[in-house]
């Protein structure tokens, strides 16, 4: 299942570029922060005249934009480069340029490690330092094996172009906003501490800059990214500290801008401010992403989360209280050292108990210097598969009553972009899901009000009224 809302193994690729110039081919896995690096990077870039390009075969530049999260994810990215390796080859005997560059989590985790297993290499570039991205592709040019992967003392966000007008149109209506980059909650299982470094908030006016900026390209949803998005901090009016609840009401206020969402949230940051924006902000979309990765209080110690099940239920109840049409969305995690049937059954337990509209959920994969790594009691492969397999069916049954439960209601459906079907336009309900119309005279970027007739396993159907 791919998603906006959590990790993914091929995210949306950047949209394609006119011809006649030279032209970078991004790669994008994993998380919607990587998504967001990706159109930054090609930003970057656009002022050394490389355009983005949808085709390989056109690219004299590659980059992948790569995800460490699961070993799967880690691995794909060799054997990507191992085709690539191919290309590059090729290329030489026609004399043509083709510069291979590794950027993202495994390029942070692996730095120079990534030269020595891939010698086609040219680059490799952390997250933290895509603003040094032109510079290092000079040095890569002229025949130097880069590799940079500092935590950079300079804010690289103030170094990165802001998206150009006709950059963001070819973007679309909906666009994502990174606020908040890196984790210190050290979960046992989890790269994103060592990845991305620790929590570094963006400072409130530089987000409302770009959030302006973006609505006057044309962008009317934002989705605002952290890898805790909801331990984003920052300073409000008289330098009083202010929390993301605060940072939403702000955004509220931009005209032009139609609705709000934020991703991905930790459950122990999910302070009142935060709560009541979703009873008090008509613009934020009733859609809360929120893992509790296990409903087992023994594997929640043992993952660090740092909250117990029913700290995470009383959670859900409080948020419900004041928005009542919520869909909650999770990320689980079956076979963690030493977890027995029964911890299992606590997370099928906990899951009955929320009644979620989309989860993901994934068997544990052991990462090389977590703590989870050094446990004992690992999880037998055929147990994670049994578990992950009954968790799953469960979740889809939630989601498919959730989906179902909407038929009937009457929605704003913001339009994004062109359905399968001739004549259709796809847009996102409140709670995320594509849904099919009949375009009838609108376009994308309107935003219009529809009846939702039915539900598929991964979309609805509306019609348009009034
Ligand atoms: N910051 C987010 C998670 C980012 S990673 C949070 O705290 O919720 C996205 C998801 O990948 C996690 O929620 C978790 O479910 C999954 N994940 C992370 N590390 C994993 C591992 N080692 N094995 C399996 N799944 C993992
Ligand atoms: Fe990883 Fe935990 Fe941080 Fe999420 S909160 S990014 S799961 S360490
Ligand atoms: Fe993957 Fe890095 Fe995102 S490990 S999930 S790309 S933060």
């Amino acid at each position: 299942m791919t998603d906006r809302i959590s990790a993914i193994d091929e995210a949306p690729q950047p949209a394609a570029a006119p011809r006649n110039s030279r032209k970078v081919f991004v790669k994008t896995y994993g998380c919607q922060m990587n998504v967001y690096d990706s159109e930054r990077m090609t930003d970057a870039l656009s002022k050394d005249g490389y355009e983005a390009t949808t085709t390989l075969e056109d690219a004299d530049l590659v980059l992948l934009n790569t995800c460490h999260i699961r070993e799967k994810a880690a691995e794909k990215v060799y054997s990507e480069l191992g085709r690539l390796r191919d290309m590059k080859k090729a290329r030489a005997r026609d004399g043509r340029e083709f510069v291979i560059g590794v950027t993202g989590c495994v390029a942070q985790a692996e730095g120079s490690e990534i030269l020595r297993r891939a010698p086609a290499v040219d680059l490799v570039i952390g997250p933290q330092t895509y603003h040094r991205l032109p510079d290092a592709l000079k040095r890569a040019k002229q025949g130097e094996r880069v590799v940079d992967t500092d935590y950079a003392i300079e804010d690289k966000f103030e170094h990165l172009p802001a998206p150009k007008k006709a950059q963001t149109r070819a973007r679309g209506v909906a666009a994502f906003l990174t606020v908040q980059e890196g984790c210190d909650k050290f979960c046992t299982f989890c790269v994103v501490p060592y990845t991305r470094g620790s929590e570094v908030s963006r400072p409130l006016s530089q987000i409302v800059a770009e959030a302006e900026r973006l609505v006057d390209a044309g962008v009317r949803e934002i989705t605002l990214l952290g890898q805790n998005v909801n331990a984003w901090h920052g300073q409000g009016d008289g330098g009083a500290p202010i929390g993301l609840g605060a940072l939403l009401e702000r955004l509220s206020a931009i005209e032009g801008l139609a609705r709000i969402r934020y991703t991905t949230s930790h459950p122990r940051d999910m302070d009142e401010a935060l709560i009541n924006a979703h009873r008090d902000l008509p613009k934020l979309m009733p859609y809360l992403h929120l893992p509790v990765q296990s409903g087992s209080d023994r594997i929640l110690k043992a993952m660090n989360r740092r909250h117990t099940a029913a700290d995470y239920l009383a959670l859900i109840e409080r948020i419900r209280a004041v928005q009542p049409d919520l869909a909650i969305s999770g990320d689980f995690i079956v076979g963690f050292p030493g977890e027995t049937d029964e911890d299992f059954e606590d997370t099928m337990a906990l899951v009955h108990k929320v009644g979620y509209a989309q989860a993901f959920s994934f068997k544990y994969s052991i990462r090389p210097g977590t703590p989870g790594a050094e446990m004992d009691g690992h999880v037998a492969e055929g147990v994670k598969s049994e578990r992950l397999e009954r968790l799953q069916a469960l979740l889809f049954q939630q989601q498919t009553a959730f989906a179902a439960g909407c038929v009937g209601k009457e929605i704003d459906l913001l339009l994004e972009k062109t359905g399968r079907m001739p004549g259709q336009l796809v847009g996102r309900s409140p709670w995320l899901h594509p849904v099919n119309v009949d375009a009838n005279g609108s376009e994308i970027g309107d935003i219009i009000r529809v009846r939702i007739t039915g539900a598929g396993p991964n979309s609805l159907f509306a019609e348009a009224i009034g």
